[in-house]
């Protein structure tokens, strides 16, 4: 095994130490390459589906248009927007398509990754790992992008994982917050737990807490979800936040010109007015409860001015069987008919079963050409697309008084705020915009020229890209970027990657089997993970007569070693201590009651080890908490529920392991990876083949449900052995019931 290993014995085999540049001055001489992440619901550039379910909406438009614009900038070489492929017949085959194209530069690349079929936003937590494994060789292939933004917490945890592996930039934008939707949901109810299980807050919650330590700008669409929203997350810093408003896509949100026919939707909406050349009272959203839409069509029903001066007409999203729904949108439908009916609305009410995504600006131009208004009275608005849209279009607008439509309306003058749980504010703002035609027509035209004066996304792009070009100039020119190592790991083809204590060791017998075995398998390297230091790790290496290993990570995978020589990896070295204060670290954590530090002999530069006195009720979780309040950066792992590591955001064995993915250009399926505790985690995800062995740590039982990862009946390197014969990995490999393809 060993006398054939040819890793790096000299450090000739590294890319050379990045230059003393800044990024910027490297991105500039090639031109911006970004990377947009976006990972859940439908996006496709041509006729996107938006409103087609509850994941395929604003953000979707959002993203599109950002690739849209920043490509049409002269600095900017590429925008590739990463999602996620998806192979099922219910969907559609565009969205199996590897890649689109959205303009001259942009273009949608998909991954695959986790099941081929359409998952709901929640369900993708269990394969974010294995996107960061398929997005490394895309990367391989096509370059390390200059900046790397991810869009929502399941893009945000992923996109900060890759920023942080290969040393770019990271930008963040939430869309909507985990903690604030918790904090609404859970008003007034008992069933937290319910609430938990329907939408993970806790997963979604702590990804979002790690991408906003990881990046160096957030950006939001305004000032109040600034205040209120990102304000109450641990790791809130004020100054790395930027507003800059979303753009409407101003070619098709425009105003009608006089003359215009009567769009094709037009006969669509006939069919339920009795007289649709009335003014039109125009609602669209998807029928979520908190959009607030039974209160808009009591308001109407109960209110005979309104009834009089307008139709009211309600673009729901599309359905085809009512009965098929997601139950909270029916509901939401079926409500609203119960009121349609009550109040005795026929021929006043349109409510048409499907529109297309074109049919949509034609509503707006439809609707203004009535002398309408349109109307958004949800119960929170952080944002509210739609309002720009229709303002575009010069349509006056009421809407909640909340975030979004407030700074709309003040930047624009085109509309009226009103209180969602008031519906006679609701009905005295629509009479007043229906029968006031001369405010009506002024609203109109500051719509018009409001929302192309401060929500055009070329704006945006530009406001954007003067951000970015700080924070690159701020940014040393990432190493790994300029090369990829000159050669790859020679002579093996297949890897495993062990845990030492407990894992490899505690069964003289079996760990004389396994070694035994690796000896006859020269192609097949043999690497040791280990929360041990070094020279504990060699210490104990030595002791049981095992071959040295051909890659040694210890210190909880923040040291990083080959070879006889003990050859260290310099550009793991060079970026680990990024963001590193352990004089902090140790200052904050060393009085916490329920934490003693460990022996000196267990402490090392990176790495600071702590014993956890479960009793005290201290949890990992206050932890974080601590840290992220005091604006400290680190990472905490417990193993074993006793051993308590703090670490740099760039180390441990999940960011140990894809380093060797990336740099060696490791086939993933070809990594056997062993473990038995709580350090061993971050490595045992992904796509690589991972073995719990039986005698492990509680705190691995949550991998019990992940893709890849098999818990062996065997202990010690028992279970290893078992863990190779069921993935057959020293012959032709296999994974069964892979979860995954
Ligand atoms: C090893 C280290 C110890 C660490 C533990 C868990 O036992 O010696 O310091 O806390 O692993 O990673
Ligand atoms: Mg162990």
């Amino acid at each position: 095994m060993s006398q054939v290993l040819t890793m790096p014995t000299d450090e000739s085999n590294e890319e050379p130490v990045g230059k003393p540049h800044s990024a910027l001055a490297a991105a500039r001489e090639r031109g911006l390459k970004i990377t947009l992440i976006s990972l859940h619901g439908l996006i496709r550039a041509r006729d996107p589906e938006l409103g087609r379910d509850a994941d395929t909406g604003g953000q979707v438009r959002y993203v599109l248009e950002l690739a849209k614009e920043l490509a049409a900038m002269a600095h900017v070489r590429e925008v590739e927007l990463l999602t996620r492929q998806i192979i099922d017949p219910s969907v559609g085959e565009d969205y199996a398509q590897l890649e689109e194209p959205i303009s001259a530069k942009a273009r949608i690349v998909r991954i695959p990754f986790g099941p081929k079929r359409y998952l709901k936003k929640e369900s993708l937590w269990h394969y974010l790992e294995m996107f960061v494994d398929q997005v490394l060789p895309h990367f391989r292939r096509t370059g390390i992008p200059d900046i790397i933004h991810g869009h929502y917490a399941d893009a945000g945890l992923a996109g900060a994982q890759l920023a942080s592996l290969l040393h770019v930039p990271f930008v963040f934008t939430g869309h909507s917050l985990g903690r604030v939707k918790r904090r609404r949901l859970s008003l007034g109810r008992t069933d937290t737990d319910q609430l938990e299980r329907r939408y993970r807050f806790a997963t979604r919650i702590e990804a979002e807490e790690q991408a906003l330590e990881t990046a160096a700008m957030i950006v939001t669409s305004t000032h109040q979800e600034v205040e209120e929203q990102y304000a109450i997350y641990d790791h809130y810093v004020p100054s790395r936040m930027e507003v800059i408003p979303p753009g409407v896509d101003l070619d098709r949100f425009s105003p009608a010109r006089p003359g215009d026919p009567l769009p094709p939707i037009a006969d669509e909406l006939a069919r339920f007015l009795s007289d649709p050349s009335k003014p039109a009272i125009l609602a669209m959203a998807r029928p979520d409860e908190r959009k607030n839409l039974a209160a808009l069509v009591r308001t109407y029903g109960q209110s005979e001015r309104l009834k009089e001066l307008a139709n009211l007409v309600l673009v729901l999203g599309n359905r085809d069987d009512l009965r098929e729904l997601p139950g909270p949108q029916r509901s939401v439908i079926e409500e609203i008919l119960l009121l349609i009916d009550r109040f005795d609305l026929y021929g006043k009410v349109a409510y048409p079963k499907r529109h297309r995504a074109d049919d949509v600006p034609d509503l707006y131009r439809w609707a203004a050409a009535t002398g309408g208004v349109f109307v958004n009275p949800a119960l929170t608005e952080p944002f509210g697309l739609t309002l720009l849209e229709a303002g575009a279009s010069g349509l006056p607008i009421v809407a909640t008084r909340d975030g979004g439509p407030t700074d709309i309306i003040a930047n624009c003058r085109n509309g009226l705020l009103i209180d969602p749980f008031d519906d006679d504010d609701l009905e005295r703002a629509l009479v007043r915009i229906l029968t006031d035609p001369a405010e009506r027509e002024r609203m109109a035209e500051e719509g018009i020229r409001g929302t192309r004066e401060h929500y055009s996304w070329r704006q945006h792009a530009r406001r954007y890209l003067r951000d970015l070009e700080d924070i690159l100039d701020h940014s040393p020119a990432p190493t790994l970027a300029s090369r990829t190592p000159v050669r790859r790991l020679p002579d093996f083809d297949r890897l495993i990657i062990t845990d030492l204590d407990n894992t490899l060791t505690g069964d003289d017998r079996s760990l004389e089997a396994l070694i035994d075995l690796l000896r006859g398998h020269e192609r097949v390297g043999f690497g040791i993970a280990t929360g041990r230091r070094l020279d504990s790790a060699l210490a104990l290496i030595d002791r049981l007569h095992l071959p040295r290993p051909d890659l040694l990570a210890t210190d909880v995978g923040t040291q990083l070693h080959y070879g006889e020589r003990l050859t260290p990896d310099r550009s793991w070295r060079q970026e680990i201590g990024y963001a590193w204060k352990p004089a902090a670290i140790r200052e904050l954590l060393d009085s916490l009651p329920g934490l003693r530090p460990q022996e000196d002999e267990h402490q090392s530069e990176f790495k600071i080890s702590y014993e956890l006195d479960r009793a005290s009720g201290l949890t990992v979780a206050t932890i974080r908490k601590r840290l992220r309040e005091a604006g400290l950066r680190a990472k905490v792992v417990l193993s074993l529920e006793t051993f308590l590591d703090v670490i740099p955001v760039r180390g441990g064995s999940d960011m140990t392991l894809r380093h060797l993915l990336w740099k060696w250009g490791l086939p993933p399926e070809h990594v056997l990876v062993a473990g038995d505790s709580g350090n061993d985690a971050g490595m045992l995800l992904g796509r690589t083949l991972g073995v719990v062995v039986a005698n492990h740590g509680p705190e691995l039982d949550k991998l019990r449900d992940r893709p890849r990862v098999y818990f062996a009946q065997a202990s010690h390197a028992a279970g290893i052995l078992e863990g190779i014969r069921h993935y057959r990995f020293l012959d032709e490999i296999a994974i069964p019931d892979d979860r995954l393809e």
